[in-house]
């Protein structure tokens, strides 16, 4: 099954309440919660206190998507909130040992591990790690902003981590984000993506946000 994960980054935030409620009502099994930190990426979102407060109207399950230099430290200030997956970035971690005792510090929270890689990182160093992981997340542009182009040079990315999966019985998702909708998301589907984020195709469809969704979770036939 498509699942797919709108991009609360895109939202209007004057009226966040209204555009919470269009996700509560849509289709989508997941909200994606980007938290940015000014350093690891050149743009800041929003943190804990935010989704604390999107947390008491809502029951989707929490996708949140940290893209910032010092992760565990993130994983504290969310630990008070209801998250469901975390999702780190590699590039923010020293080696693969300080990743490895994330996920694991991450997990001891009962919470579901990710780790992401930007468009130039190689997703094979991440082979050490996949045993653990309840998700890859495949950046498709550089993280920091919605409304970017998708690069579909990343999708080999996917079709690798896929056949390592099958090949070790691992049950990881494969999370694309970037640049999605209705012809960039059905290459990612072809590619074995299972988990779709989409920001602007779903708050800013002009057929609105539930024809954004659905069309998302429609190549699941595709
Ligand atoms: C970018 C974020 C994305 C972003 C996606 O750094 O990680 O989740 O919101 O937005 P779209 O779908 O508009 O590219
Ligand atoms: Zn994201």
């Amino acid at each position: 099954m498509i699942i797919v994960s709108p991009s609360v980054l895109s939202a209007n935030f004057l009226d966040l309440r209204a555009d919470i409620e269009k996700l509560n009502k849509s289709k989508a099994q997941w909200l994606h919660y980007d938290v940015m930190d000014g350093n690891f990426v050149p743009n800041m979102s929003f943190g804990p206190q935010i989704l604390k407060q999107i947390n008491q109207i809502t029951d989707k399950f929490i996708d949140v998507h940290i893209m910032v230099s010092n992760p565990k430290a993130f994983v504290d200030y969310f630990a008070g909130c209801k998250v469901d997956l975390l999702t780190f970035h590699i590039e923010a971690t020293k080696d693969i040992e300080e990743a490895s005792e994330l996920i694991d510090y991450i997990h001891s929270k009962s919470i579901k591990a990710s780790v992401s890689v930007k468009p130039k990182t190689d997703v094979k160093v991440l082979e050490p790690l996949l045993h653990k992981l309840d998700m890859v997340l495949v950046m498709s542009v550089e993280p920091g902003f919605g409304g970017q182009k998708f690069n579909p040079e990343v999708l080999e990315k996917c079709d690798w981590l896929y056949q390592y999966k099958c090949q070790h019985n691992l049950n990881y998702h494969i999370q694309i984000d970037g640049g999605i909708n209705g012809e960039t998301g059905k290459q990612a589907v072809m590619h074995h993506c299972d988990s779709l984020v989409a920001g602007s195709f779903c708050f800013n469809n002009p057929n609105g946000f539930d024809s954004g969704v659905e069309t998302l979770l429609a190549l699941e036939n595709a």
